[in-house]
């Protein structure tokens, strides 16, 4: 969680400060604040809230100097406020501090500095490396960071700029993100590229453990035992514009529309339809897939959602053994699989803390690992042996969307992948498949044709503080994932659920102000989910159906129905989450809601 940058340079710092800042927001947003050195002392500007209230206050108090940094918080330690916004000072302005992570023990710390005398002022963990680093100040700012992280545990991305060494900033990481920008004459770092891109593309992705000292002319970078490393940059290609909104009113609309391309790019070289041929072996390399006795997939939220679909693809398809893991969950519990069980992390950002505790401890355990990661060089697919890309470009809105597609895209190559490496799927069955996968984008286009559509049903229900949604077998991850994107960006309680439960409780809600998402596209299981519709309707309840589009029954026996093009069962999740996003959205935007920076919410979560 939280973002920061820091710049070295011949320019204004407070300039890439507040842009890299703006492109950062989405990774907390309850303050934000930046400290910039000139001739004189440094001036430090901080506001409560979210970064158009820093630059309110830049407006009225500017700032100038080429040495700076800054950060935009999502609060762990200490309620939102100025006082508790970084950057951080030590007590006598010397050291400033902004960080990314969770100082585990700053409390002691924190005992130890008040008892050499030290003054905090905030209420955050972060407040003792300022006080930790100027304990170890002895004119050499390098040394000073060395000495005070060697004290420190948890996890952490920092900058630290010392008052009385005008022209270098420290910055370093364990566990959480940060790359440095390259530019000509100045020098950038940021917790990932989105920041720096219209100002570099040439960025050094620093490791875990890596101290950097970081000069307008490059940086001199030391690992975690001290030797100096040569770090090689990299030419980041994205464009710093598919970043933008392009037309649409928020980041998350534009998200959703982008799916059929999210498909399209990630299927892109992956297979021939026509010849049955698969050319996934770079991410599991097929002795791998052959002999794997199970797989377990691990993620948080959508990711997790998402591997939930995986499941009935890897037992049905792959005919292979599948758990599926909440990673935070999973750390809690004894997890001793089979040796050769295949652990594949599912994360957008690749920067998930749970799920990268996850990922590691399979590594312990000696079990092969495969990111399924959307951000290139994210710590996740450094930390997995293998790596399988989503190629959805960058994902600003919070609530995931894209990603999701991507997620499951990925997802279904892989049991295919391991289906036919295992001899367990047909080359009938692998080519039928793998056509209808080439249709999908046409097919995603399609469904999100429906919009307007989506729209006037939000409309209709946009007032009610309750939802369900219902779903059977592949669809009820999708009932899981709707109801997640309908609390998180509208605040409106919202409960997914397997169909052949709602007998077994929650019929006892339905009236006539629940709506009831029926997520029932023709399947093995469409009759059966008709009869939950008609349970509903029995008493009195409001049914919105998801439905394909040849699809007479489940029209005449809901309220109100969305449609999406008929496709193989077994690929129906990737078009029947497409009305939810798009109801989740629209009921969020009428309801007047922030869709993308709802409260509370981050989008990479990078602490426990
Ligand atoms: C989804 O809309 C949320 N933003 C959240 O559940 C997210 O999917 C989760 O935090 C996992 O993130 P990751 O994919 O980056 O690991």
């Amino acid at each position: 969680m939280c973002g920061i940058v820091g710049y070295v340079g011949e320019n204004e710092a407070a300039d890439f400060l507040v842009e890299g800042l703006r492109r950062l927001e989405y990774r907390g947003y309850d303050s934000a604040g930046v400290a910039v050195l000139n001739g004189g002392p440094v001036e430090l500007r901080r506001a409560a809230g979210k970064l158009s209230a820093l630059e309110n206050l830049l407006r009225k108090e500017p700032v100038s100097g080429t040495l700076g940094l800054g950060h935009t918080r999502w609060a762990t330690h200490g309620r939102p406020s100025e006082e508790n916004a970084h950057p951080h000072a030590c007590c006598h302005n010397n050291i400033f501090v902004a960080h990314n992570g969770i100082i585990e023990n700053y409390g002691e710390l924190k005992d130890a500095l008040v008892k050499s005398g030290h003054r905090f002022k905030s209420q955050t963990d972060t407040e003792v490396l300022a006080h930790a680093i100027e304990d170890h100040y002895q004119g050499d700012l390098l040394e000073a960071v060395k000495k005070a992280l060697a004290t420190v545990r948890g996890s952490y991305a920092l900058v630290v700029f010392s008052a009385r060494e005008r022209k270098r900033f420290i910055a370093a990481r364990r566990d959480s993100p940060l790359i440095l920008g390259i530019g000509d004459n100045e020098m950038y770092a940021a917790s990932d590229v989105s920041a720096v891109l219209p100002r570099t593309r040439r960025v050094i992705y620093l490791e875990d453990g890596d101290i950097a000292d970081v000069g307008k002319e490059g940086a001199r970078i030391f690992d975690s035992a001290g030797g100096r490393v040569a770090r090689t940059p990299k030419r980041i290609e994205w464009d710093a514009r598919t970043a933008e909104k392009g037309g649409h009113k928020h980041f998350m609309l534009k998200e959703i529309h982008e799916q059929a391309a999210t498909v399209r790019n990630t299927i892109r070289g992956k297979f021939d339809a026509e010849a049955g041929l698969l050319n996934l072996e770079e991410s599991l390399p097929l002795e791998v897939a052959r002999t794997l006795p199970k797989v377990c997939l691990v993620g948080c939220g959508t990711s997790y959602h998402a591997g939930l679909v995986g499941r009935y693809w890897m037992e049905e398809l792959a005919g292979v053994s599948c758990d599926v893991e909440i990673a935070s969950e999973m750390r809690y519990r004894r997890f001793d699989p089979a040796p050769g069980s295949l652990v594949v992390a599912v994360s957008q950002s690749g920067e998930t803390a749970d799920t990268l505790a996850a990922l590691r401890n399979a590594k312990r355990k000696g079990l092969p690992t495969l990111a399924v990661c959307n951000v290139v060089g994210a710590t996740a697919t450094r930390d997995a042996a293998y790596t399988l890309h989503t190629r959805c470009g960058p994902e600003i809105g919070v609530a995931s969307t894209k990603a999701f597609m991507g997620q499951l895209t990925a997802l279904f190559l892989l049991a295919l992948h391991v289906g036919r490496s295992r001899g367990t799927l047909s080359e009938d069955r692998l080519k039928a498949l793998l056509r209808e996968l080439n249709r999908l984008p046409d097919l995603i286009q399609t469904a999100l044709d429906g919009n307007a559509a989506v729209e006037e049903v939000a409309r209709s229900v946009y007032r009610e503080n309750n939802f369900l949604y219902l779903g059977r077998h592949l669809n009820y991850p999708v009932a899981l994932e709707g109801a997640l994107k309908l609390k998180e960006i509208s605040y409106i309680h919202a409960e997914g659920y397997p169909a052949g439960e709602l007998k077994h409780g929650p019929i006892a809600l339905v009236d006539n102000h629940l709506p009831v998402v029926a997520i029932a596209p023709r399947s093995s299981v469409s009759e059966k989910m008709i009869s939950n519709i008609e349970e509903v309707k029995a008493r009195g309840g409001r049914v919105i159906a998801v439905a394909d589009e040849y699809d007479g029954e489940v029209g005449t026996k809901a309220d109100l129905v969305l449609r999406v093009p008929r496709t193989d069962e077994f690929l129906t999740p990737f078009l029947t989450i497409i009305p939810l996003q798009l109801l989740a959205y629209h009921v969020a935007a009428l309801r007047g809601c922030d869709v993308d920076q709802p409260r509370n919410l981050a989008k990479s979560v990078t602490v426990e």
